[in-house]
């Protein structure tokens, strides 16, 4: 059966897009994408860019998915897989143009997180995160003594996860021919039902979320 979570996922490279499309025209920017799983954002930021992408994740399994299908797209020249985590790593100081972290730098830690993206951002570079207002808003303070100033929110809309990832994903996996499936689509619908029954318990405000763009001074 053709069941890939990443369908659902692509959804919200609208955004991705919007927030790309803020940043300034750049040649060949070298960009670093933090916690890029299974490579959704990274592919796109591939194709909107001709930049060249570093992509990084401590997760095996899913950076094994992303490596297929980097191998089936057109973007194998200019993406690097690396298994490395943000907060253990050898780049250089100042090196990246840009560094994107969709989702990712709550899971690292924000203050451990954002220390370690200022080393490596060049100055004048860009941080972009995608984050839930609920972690992100109280640390936006140490962003800005951190010297990242905020030049542009990108808010989604209100209920989005629910009205175009989960409530759909739920309605599909009902339907699901487990028989039918491979053992890593078993494993990753496993994952999504928890998933989905974390959403059910949660408060919805703890989905809301925006694109956070910030200029390193
Ligand atoms: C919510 S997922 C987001 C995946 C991808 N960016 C996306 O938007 O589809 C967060 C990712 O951060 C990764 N991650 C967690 N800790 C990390 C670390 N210290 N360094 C790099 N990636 C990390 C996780 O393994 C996970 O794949």
């Amino acid at each position: 059966m053709d069941f890939d979570i990443d369908n659902f996922r692509s959804v919200f490279l609208r955004y991705t897009r919007m927030a790309h499309d803020f940043l300034p025209k750049m040649i060949e920017p070298h960009i670093l994408d933090v916690g890029c799983g299974s490579g959704v954002p990274t592919l796109e930021l591939a194709k909107m860019s001709n930049g060249t992408i570093i992509a990084i994740d401590v997760d095996m399994e899913a950076l094994t998915k992303f490596h297929k299908k980097l191998k089936n797209s057109n973007y194998e020249h200019r993406i690097t897989i690396k298994q490395i985590s943000l907060l253990d790593n050898e780049f250089p100081d100042e090196n990246f143009d840009i560094i994107w972290a969709e989702g990712a730098i709550h899971v690292i830690g924000f203050k451990k997180g954002m220390n370690a993206c200022h080393r490596i951002l060049k100055k004048k570079g860009f941080l972009v995160l995608l984050e839930a207002f609920a972690g992100i808003e109280k640390n936006l303070e140490l962003f800005s003594y951190r010297g990242f100033k905020l030049v542009k929110k990108i808010v989604l809309p209100e209920g989005i996860w629910l009205k175009e990832y989960f409530d759909p994903l739920e309605k599909l996996i009902e339907t699901i021919d487990y028989s039918e499936l491979g053992p890593d689509q078993v494993k990753e619908i496993e994952k999504a039902k928890d998933e989905i029954e974390w959403v059910k318990n949660a408060d919805p405000e703890e989905l809301d979320c925006a694109f956070y763009i910030f200029l390193k001074n």
